[in-house]
């Protein structure tokens, strides 16, 4: 894909992730590795307006921060570069403020292994990164310490962010996260919800899935 395909992908899931009910207004951002450079949604663009010219390029290779593009770069480059930096695996990060994953993150809870998809995120729970004030070192930091042999997680009084090994798969993990975040919810209103044991999610994480983002949420 040549870097002005991936820009218009990019502002398509935007508006994919608004239109699902994922998120709103502005907030939620979304990256992509291309060649030695990660590409970024600028702040603060409502994503209805939002130009392949707008979205930034961030040099990997460079030094740390350097920016190119009309626009600056979504508050949250840190964590966006940092993981890109730290974990090859991931091609595509989508940070979103969902409805329930916010919810279960003000009151700090991980999300166990409540259904099997929970091994879809690499493991038994998704854990929720401690808080910090946004866009810091410091959030970027936590984030990563959460996502260790994971490809997502929650940020405290904040909102979630799904990895893929593309934007698509990105994408497919955030609606997943958000909708065991719904059910965890649920369970947990109805009272006494049961968690799968290590080695049921191990089975499953093993068997792997095949699933793909179909642009809807439950
Ligand atoms: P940006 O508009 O700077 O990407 O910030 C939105 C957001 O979600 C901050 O967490």
């Amino acid at each position: 894909m040549s870097d002005s395909s991936i820009r218009q992908v990019i502002i398509e899931h935007c508006l994919l992730m608004n239109k699902n009910g994922l998120n709103q207004g502005v907030s939620g951002n979304i990256s992509v590795r291309f060649e030695n450079s990660m590409l970024i949604t600028p702040t603060s663009v409502p994503y209805d307006q939002m130009s392949a010219e707008d979205i930034v390029e961030m040099p990997m290779d460079g030094e740390y921060g350097t920016w190119f593009g009309p626009k600056a770069p979504s508050s949250e480059w840190r964590f966006h570069l940092d993981i890109m930096l730290s974990r090859k695996d991931v091609e595509a990060i989508v940070h979103v403020h969902p409805m329930y994953c916010t919810s279960l993150a003000i009151s700090r809870r991980e999300i166990p292994a409540c259904h099997y998809m929970i091994a879809a995120f690499g493991g038994i729970n998704v854990r929720c990164a401690d808080y910090a004030t946004y866009g810091t070192e410091e959030l970027s930091t936590n984030a990563l310490a959460a996502l260790e042999d994971r490809s997502a997680c929650l940020l405290s009084n904040h909102g979630s962010i799904a990895t893929g090994h593309s934007l698509p798969n990105a994408m497919w993990r955030a609606v997943e996260l958000e909708t065991i975040a719904h059910q965890y919810f649920n369970s947990l209103m109805i009272g006494n919800p049961v968690v799968l044991s290590d080695d049921l999610i191990e089975e499953t994480r093993i068997k792997g899935f095949s699933h793909n983002y179909t642009g809807q949420i439950c």
